[in-house]
């Protein structure tokens, strides 16, 4: 019996089971039958929960390109790979055929080579959702070279501390990307990057937008003369199963970002797995997830699990609203799509406009449509259904993390029965559990906890890179033995997960997963600022939006307040990116506190929420009484 795919409700049951009972003979199975290999495993998963040291089909030798690729030449060789949807709609899509995706990703790998980039070297990849993005990830996985992917909104600053952070050698950009009726000059934010940057020494440059731009000599290179010089047949190195794969940094609730470090074998196995049965992937399926590649989804579901399983999938570099609001339908009825992924955020900014938009389209190629990246609320989740979904296709609430790989918590479409709002059941292989305040396990439905998760997964990230403390810290050290989530849920009378939301400092905006503390020392840097403290409010369209809470230095030179808020916004921009900019600011003569100085936030996100019906307990409060001054002010 095979174990890859989920037929029906009796199934889903028999195979969770036998996850839970032999996840080695479970995960095994699928991994043998399934993929290529050059050599097998000794142990499908060794692990020890409480040193956050976990690996997944020890000793395994592989390539994941050749899985992604090679593996489909024979037989799918002249079927198209890659749609790419460009952000005029005027502009011809390209599509791009296996064969073809092979020849670009060994070119690309012998451009890297050449350039001197070797196995286990970092290469940051800052570029549009063009197809060169996917053939760079590609190629860096054929050589073994780490990707680093950092979303094309960041700001220079950002972008620099992640270089920084995972010293990358090598800088793959383009002079622009266009998004809307805006231009992004990326080749410049790098540039300003740079300065800070000493392990970067090449820089490759795709042609893009034609904007003019800097190339410095000795470091920067334009990439298409090189590809063309480039032979098309390149050797995949040979890679262990636990050498990692990419890097992909996450918002954390302190400090710096988080470089998530994903392996190879156990995340190819993992997003392979989920994209096949959440969206009932079938032969001819055109997949369109409309996600970042920046992001981990669009590395799960753009990338990786559509093409592991040779799925045709579709790369679109423009925003949902250019030029007008229909682009997504329009795209929908162009390339017959079958599986559609999007976000809430997207869901609801396109269901405030004008129903026309989505009826002047043919939906009917669609089969099953998903939402990913944070709680779908009610109405947002029956407008998806019934205007996109024509209340005929299952609505797949998949949960999951940056961290987590894949997705862990979703229905499988035409399998598990749907509920507004819930993600459901976990996925075979995937063991959540809810903990009380007091760290025991809840036993029983209808009840609301910490999600943890109590056995390892194979896509689960293996360490922070550079710091494996903090990954202890962070996901082991709250709940001993189990990986916390950060994420609250709540369980229905059926077992049904619903997630409520982060339960630490991290505030979700229109998707974006965003840490309180850098934004906070963005702000800090403005000279008319002493102190500040954000916290998420509820948006109609964005989820959430930040509200700060801001102190002011004594000098009185900042009378005007409208221009300050310009200029924090400013500042905010150019330390993290537009993303992050504040909806609403209050300036406040002190913040809530308890006696060891810690900021008690549930307080401001009542006040940011205007919901002033009762604090709990302040009793820990040095100052209780700035509760009633801050809301005062507020009103
Ligand atoms: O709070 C959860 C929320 O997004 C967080 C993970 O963000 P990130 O690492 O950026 O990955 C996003 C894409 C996988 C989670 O901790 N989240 C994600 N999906 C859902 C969700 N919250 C509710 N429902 C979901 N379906």
């Amino acid at each position: 019996m095979s174990y890859y795919k989920v037929d029906n409700l009796e199934q889903y049951f028999k195979h969770y089971n036998k996850s839970v009972r032999e996840p080695r003979k479970f995960w095994g199975k699928i991994a043998e039958e399934n993929f290529t290999w050059y050599q097998q495993w000794e142990k499908v998963v060794d692990f020890n929960m409480a040193e956050a040291d976990i690996k997944w089909f020890t000793e395994a030798k592989l390539n994941i390109t050749k899985n992604t690729i090679d593996r489909h030449l024979n037989k799918r060789g002249t079927k198209t790979a890659i749609i790419f949807e460009p952000n005029d709609p005027n502009e011809e899509a390209l599509h791009i055929t296996y064969n073809e995706l092979h020849q670009r990703v060994c070119k690309m790998a012998n451009v890297l080579r050449e350039q001197g980039i070797q196995k286990g070297d970092r290469v940051c990849i800052y570029l549009p959702i063009i197809p060169e993005l996917a053939v760079s990830i590609l190629a860096c996985a054929r050589i073994g070279a780490i990707h680093s992917v950092v979303f094309a909104g960041f700001s220079a600053s950002a972008v620099a501390t992640r270089i920084m952070d995972s010293a990358c050698k090598m800088v793959l950009t383009a002079d622009g990307g266009f998004r809307g009726n805006k231009t992004i000059e990326l080749k410049e934010i790098i540039d300003e990057a740079l300065e800070k940057c000493p392990s970067v020494t090449r820089v490759l440059v795709t042609k893009r937008t034609n904007t003019p731009i800097q190339m410095k000599e000795g470091r920067d290179q334009w990439l298409q003369p090189l590809l063309e010089e480039a032979s098309d047949n390149s050797v995949a190195e040979i890679m262990d199963a636990e050498d990692p794969l990419f890097i992909l940094y996450t918002s954390g609730s302190t400090g710096k970002p988080k470089g998530m470090v994903h392996t190879t074998a156990g995340y190819m196995v993992h997003t392979a797995y989920t994209f096949k049965n959440v969206f009932n992937y079938e032969e001819n399926d055109i997949f369109w997830c409309t996600a970042d590649i920046g992001w981990i989804t669009g590395h799960s579901y753009i990338v990786y699990g559509p093409l592991l399983n040779g799925a045709t999938t579709v790369i679109f570099e423009g925003v949902p609203s250019y030029p007008d609001f229909s682009r997504f339908w329009q795209i929908i009825e162009k390339h017959q799509i079958t599986q559609f992924y999007t976000a809430p955020t997207a869901i609801r900014a396109l269901a405030k406009e004008s129903l026309e938009y989505v009826n002047s389209y043919q939906l009917q190629s669609l089969k099953v449509i998903g939402s990913v990246g944070e709680p779908i609320n009610e109405e947002a989740w029956h407008w998806f259904n019934d205007h996109v979904g024509a209340k005929k296709c299952p609505v797949v609430d998949t949960w999951w993390q940056t961290e987590t790989g894949g997705i862990m918590i979703a229905p499988i479409a035409f399998v598990t029965p749907t509920k507004p709002t819930y993600a459901t059941l976990p996925l075979p292989g995937i063991q959540p559990v809810l903990m009380d305040e007091k760290r025991n396990e809840i036993e029983g439905n209808q009840l609301v906890g910490s999600l943890c998760i109590k056995f390892p997964w194979p896509g689960i990230a293996r360490t922070i890179w550079g710091d494996h403390q903090r990954y202890k810290d962070t996901y082991f050290s709250d709940f001993p033995g189990k990986f916390f989530t950060g994420d609250g849920a709540l369980r229905d009378e059926v077992g049904y997960y619903r997630i409520t939301g982060r339960v630490d400092d991290v505030v979700i905006v229109s998707g974006h997963n965003l840490g309180t503390a850098p934004i906070e020392d963005a702000i800090n840097e403005h000279p008319a600022v002493a102190e500040s403290a954000i916290v998420g409010f509820p948006h109609e369209v964005k989820g959430n939006a930040l509200y700060g809470f801001v102190i002011l230095k004594e000098t009185g030179e900042y009378r005007n307040k409208e221009n300050l808020f310009k200029e924090i916004n400013q500042h905010i921009t150019d330390h993290v990116g537009p993303i992050a900019k504040l909806d609403k600011i209050q300036f406040v003569c002190e913040l809530p506190k308890t006696r060891s100085g810690k900021i008690m936030r549930r307080i401001l996100r009542k006040i940011a929420a205007g919901d002033f019906t009762d604090f709990g307990d302040t009793s820990t409060l040095l100052n209780p009484e700035i509760i009633d001054q801050i809301k005062d002010g507020k009103i």
